[in-house]
């Protein structure tokens, strides 16, 4: 046996804990959601990320100080401190974590301590070379960043257990500690080593059982990729000439994403034997969504991720971050979670990223956390770091440790959300709306977007902003979701299904559902492989069209007529609907296709079923297409919220809890269905809501009681 199969194969051996192919679509929702603040002793967590250990100790008592003041209870410890938690390898000194733990108690102060494997020490790196990422190009890393480690290797694996366990066994008793944070924005990077390309296709053995199965579903016969031998199934290298094949490239993106879960579940279940009682999160990352997160959460307790608005371009465009928000919050079946990394400054690394926003902004954006189902506020980070890449991603206090006017404005909503907890407890975001997120389509198509353009990304958001300029809330489900108590889904670009999910959208549909699908849906199965079904494919019959030829729109020159009487132009794609059931709601006004249906309705059971064959740019045409929708299957939708400002809903025993939110620099009028008492003034307030710039309004249906900070 050659030395390469000696080392992949005892890497093999001792990484029984491959990872294993995930059952989709089979999982069911929690029983009982976790409660953070009654987990936080029945306070609304609040906080920031501290790294004590980057500061001398005589600054611990005086930042404790100034945490108590801005109303803390809360900090996150250690994500970054295994080097000094495990100096040399199976040495621990866990003693200035437990000093900084006492004087942060003191003051009232607990933590949630991160498993600090994102950011391995120099040390394991000298001894283990090969733990570091080897890219698609064959280039082994090296040490000097974060992030940087094979999910599959065996002396990474080794290392992982030691001091998860060490901490575990050291904190499981700690009344200041509350739980802990597994890794830090687990996912990436993807390794392509040996020992990566054995744990691949072993994945592809438990997932296909024969190569007979693989070969068939991955259509190996094109270009004559068979396979006669499991060892012979590559990686997504870097090639000279193409891409590989897409189904090979499907299953490589969720072996990573199972590959991500299983190493989770590696530490969790450390964590979960040793320290039973403590909570397990994961600091996670919205939109970037490389992971399965739907998948990954059934492991967590709660979930937990960062938020950075402010990199935006336009400050005022509050749905980006909402949409991840929603998205976090769907991915755990709509449970309230907690900003881990809230914005408390600008950020940069080499270079700051967008401009300094008014400080009052920050209390805006922790709010709208808030309005999406946050339970708890971290704030990234304490005080900015004098060392290293993050010198320019600046903490609430920047390094002088000046009360600032971040740090005032910080202190201010920790008042007021005590004062607010009473009645943000227990309450949660509820939604007529769903917007289906169906990470196998996001990877299928990175891979092959078919116009250069596309971004799966922008067909949700561009259903999500007119929804939300509605004032309408929208959940985002993933495919396992339960979506029955929708009364609309949006699935835009659903481009891979498989058939658990026709049947479900089916079942959703015919039992009085409205669904709408969009171009490119039901193009591929689950192994990737284009339908030989006239498109939409599996969803033709409920859709109620036919798609015989369709127009990648790279000159960008089409437009719709039909939504009223603007003409809106389109671009990306067309798909040139033929209708068998379905009626036509608008038509293409170009070409050679002009006056053939671009948008189409079918009635189907007691649902009904919307085709958008294109997309546009103009944010009109999606308001024109949700309201027709939304008028059919009754969901209301407020008038003339001004641009900027943001209405989110809370509901608690079925009353409505609605954040106001204005994030732009002038005062605005919000016309509301009634009058709303101000939750933090106690006052009414008048049916046309005035909000200043930079302003936040937490209204109410009913008298509460104000309880004094
Ligand atoms: C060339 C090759 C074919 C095919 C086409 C389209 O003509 O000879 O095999 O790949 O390009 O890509
Ligand atoms: C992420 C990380 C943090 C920090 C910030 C700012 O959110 O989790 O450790 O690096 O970005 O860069």
């Amino acid at each position: 046996m050659n030395r390469w199969w000696t080392r992949v194969l005892c890497g093999l051996m001792s990484i029984c804990f491959l990872a294993a192919p995930a059952a989709h679509g089979q999982q069911k929702p929690a029983a009982r959601p976790f409660d953070l603040i009654e987990w936080n002793g029945g306070k609304f967590i609040y906080g920031a990320d501290y790294y004590p250990e980057a500061w001398p100790e005589s600054q611990w008592e005086k930042d404790a100080i100034m945490m108590q003041e801005a109303g803390f209870n809360f900090v996150r410890l250690g994500e970054f401190a295994w080097v000094k938690m495990e100096p040399q390898e199976g040495k621990f000194d866990f003693a200035w974590l437990d000093r900084a733990l006492k004087v942060l108690n003191a003051h009232g102060i607990r933590a949630v301590l991160g498993t600090p494997t994102a950011s391995p020490p120099a040390w394991l790196y000298a001894k283990y070379p090969d733990i570091a990422v080897m890219d698609a190009n064959g280039v082994r890393y090296r040490y000097g960043s974060r992030r940087n480690y094979c999910l599959h290797n065996p002396d990474f694996r080794a290392a992982t257990a030691r001091i998860v366990t060490a901490m575990a066994e050291h904190y499981k008793d700690h009344p200041g500690v509350m739980g802990w944070q597994i890794d830090n924005e687990l996912s990436d990077p993807k390794c392509y080593d040996p020992i990566s390309q054995v744990a691949f296709q072993a994945w592809c053995q438990r997932k296909y059982h024969t190569l007979d199965a693989l070969n068939a579903d991955w259509g190996t016969i094109f270009w004559g990729h068979t396979y006669y031998d499991w060892r012979e199934i590559p990686l997504p290298w870097n090639t000279l000439f193409s891409t590989y094949n897409p189904s090979l490239v499907l299953d490589f993106d969720r072996f990573q994403s199972d590959s991500t879960h299983e190493y989770l579940d590696f530490q969790a279940a450390i964590l979960r034997k040793i320290a039973p009682h403590q909570a397990l999160t994961e600091n996670e990352m919205g939109m970037f969504q490389e992971t399965d997160w739907y998948d990954l959460n059934r492991s967590l307790d709660f979930v937990s991720w960062d938020n950075y608005p402010m990199m935006q371009k336009d400050l005022t465009q509050y749905t980006l971050a909402g949409l991840a928000h929603d998205v976090m919050r769907g991915s755990k079946d709509n449970q309230n979670f907690m900003m881990m990394e809230q914005e408390g400054g600008l950020g940069g690394w080499a270079t700051y990223i967008g401009h300094q926003a008014a400080p009052a902004l920050y209390r805006v954006w922790a709010y709208q956390s808030v309005a999406h189902g946050a339970d708890g506020i971290c704030y990234f980070r304490w005080r900015t770091s004098r060392y290293g890449t993050e010198q320019y991603w600046e903490g609430i206090l920047d390094q002088d440790s000046y009360r600032n006017s971040r740090y005032f404005t910080v202190a201010q909503t920790g008042k007021e959300l005590v004062q607010l907890t009473p009645l943000l407890h227990g309450s949660k975001v509820v939604s007529p709306v769903a917007l289906l997120n169906s990470p196998d389509s996001r990877w299928a198509l990175q891979n092959q977007p078919g116009v250069e353009d596309f971004q799966y990304d922008q067909q949700l958001q561009d259903f999500y902003d007119a929804f939300r300029r509605a004032g309408v809330n929208v959940d985002v489900a993933f495919p396992p979701s339960d979506l029955s108590a929708y009364r609309i889904v949006v699935a835009p670009a659903l481009f891979v299904s498989d058939q658990a999910l026709v049947d479900k959208l089916t079942a959703y549909v015919k039992n009085g559902g409205t669904l709408i699908l969009t171009f490119r849906s039901g193009v591929k199965d689950e192994y990737n492989v284009v339908t030989d079904r006239t498109l939409p494919g599996p969803f033709a019959d409920l859709a109620g069209v036919a798609i015989h030829e369709f127009d990648p729109q790279m000159n960008e020159e089409q437009e719709l007529a039909g939504l009223g009487d603007a003409r809106f132009p389109t671009r990306c794609w067309s798909d040139i609907l033929d209708p068998a059931t379905a009626k036509v709601v608008a038509t293409y006004g170009k070409g050679y296709y002009a006056g053939k249906a671009a948008i189409t309705v079918n009635n189907a059971g007691k649902g009904s079923v919307y085709y958008v064959g294109t997309e546009s740019k103009s944010s009109l045409f999606y308001d024109r297409l949700i309201s027709l929708v939304a008028k059919k299957s009754l969901v209301a939708l407020s008038g003339n919220i001004p641009p900027g400002v943001e209405v989110a809903v809370r509901q608690k025993a079925g009353k409505r809890i609605i954040f106001v939110l204005n994030y732009t620099g002038a005062n605005q009028t919000v016309p509301l269905d009634q009058s709303y008492q101000n939750a933090l003034t106690g006052r009414m307030e008048t049916m046309d809501v005035q909000i200043p710039a930079y302003e936040v309004k937490v209204l109410t249906e009913q008298a509460v009681a104000i309880v004094s900070p």
